[in-house]
């Protein structure tokens, strides 16, 4: 086997997240929606486990992840979190749970930590969610930031190109990082924004920055593991780098099986009882 090698057993922690950044180790973060793919990506020593509400598209075939529910991506963490012995399993809060008041995102919060046994929450925003990302870190659960392309907004942006192009988007986000830092945030997610825009706000902030579709002058990299395995086959974004062509090995095992099956060839002899 060819990859990644380590005998670091221990739990990746927040801390160790924030010390990696400071000793310049880059942190590695794929998404995962159920038990044997978080087994896999676990197994081979990813530091970062993302239950993304990008389940949306990739589980039930949405096309955005506004439809995303909490008891839903409850669901899905659970199986995450059940497969997962090392990595940091973060999860998304889905579009809706915290935007409403403090309150409520607070009580959704508690809801996903209580019933999934997560290390941590996602959410989209800047400025505009400080209140509740403060009253969430205030009840003791860490918290991921999220800027650039924040797919919850897709309806206010109305296209999923590259964000923070223009100077004032841009001075925005780096307001919007500083503040989620100053929060208590451990960390940001970058999407889909200019590699230099992102370089700089990986330079000015302390906690790390995990980009995709950001470039690689920042602390970490994000892809959703369908996306890099390969079984999306029409899904293909210039930041994309696939490691495995699965949706071709997939369909050719399943046409072997097919093919055995309807030639009586399996199962055979050994195979029954
Ligand atoms: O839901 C998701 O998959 C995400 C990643 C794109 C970072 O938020």
């Amino acid at each position: 086997m060819t990859g990644y090698i380590s005998n670091d057993l221990r739990k990746v922690t927040t801390l160790r997240l924030i010390e990696m950044k400071k000793r310049g180790e880059k942190i590695s973060m794929l998404t995962a929606y159920d038990y044997t793919i978080a087994q896999i990506l676990d197994g081979a020593g990813l530091d970062v486990i993302l239950v993304g509400d990008s389940a949306s598209n990739v589980m039930a075939g949405n096309t955005t992840t506004v439809p995303m529910r909490l008891d839903q991506m409850i669901y899905y963490a659970q199986g995450v979190v059940r497969g997962v012995k090392r990595a940091l399993v973060v999860v998304d809060m889905p579009f809706g749970t915290y935007q409403v008041n403090e309150t409520l995102a607070v009580t959704n919060a508690i809801r996903i930590m209580q019933e999934c046994g997560a290390d941590a929450l996602k959410l989209e925003g800047g400025e505009e969610i400080i209140p509740m990302v403060k009253k969430i870190i205030d009840s003791g659960i860490p918290i991921m930031g999220h800027l650039g392309l924040t797919p919850q907004s897709i309806n206010k942006f109305g296209t999923y190109t590259v964000r923070a192009k223009d100077e004032a988007e841009a001075e925005k986000l780096v307001r919007d990082a500083h503040l989620l830092e100053e929060a208590g945030c451990f960390g940001i997610v970058l999407e889909k924004i200019p590699a230099k825009l992102a370089e700089r706000v990986a330079s000015e902030l302390n906690i790390p920055i995990i980009g995709i579709g950001a470039g690689g002058a920042v602390d970490g990299q994000v892809l959703v593991y369908a996306d890099m395995l390969g079984m999306s086959k029409d899904f293909s974004p210039r930041f994309l780098r696939r490691y495995a062509d699965l949706h071709t090995i997939i369909t050719e095992a399943v046409g072997n099986y097919i093919e055995d099956v309807k030639k009586k060839d399996f199962p055979n002899e050994k195979e029954q009882y």
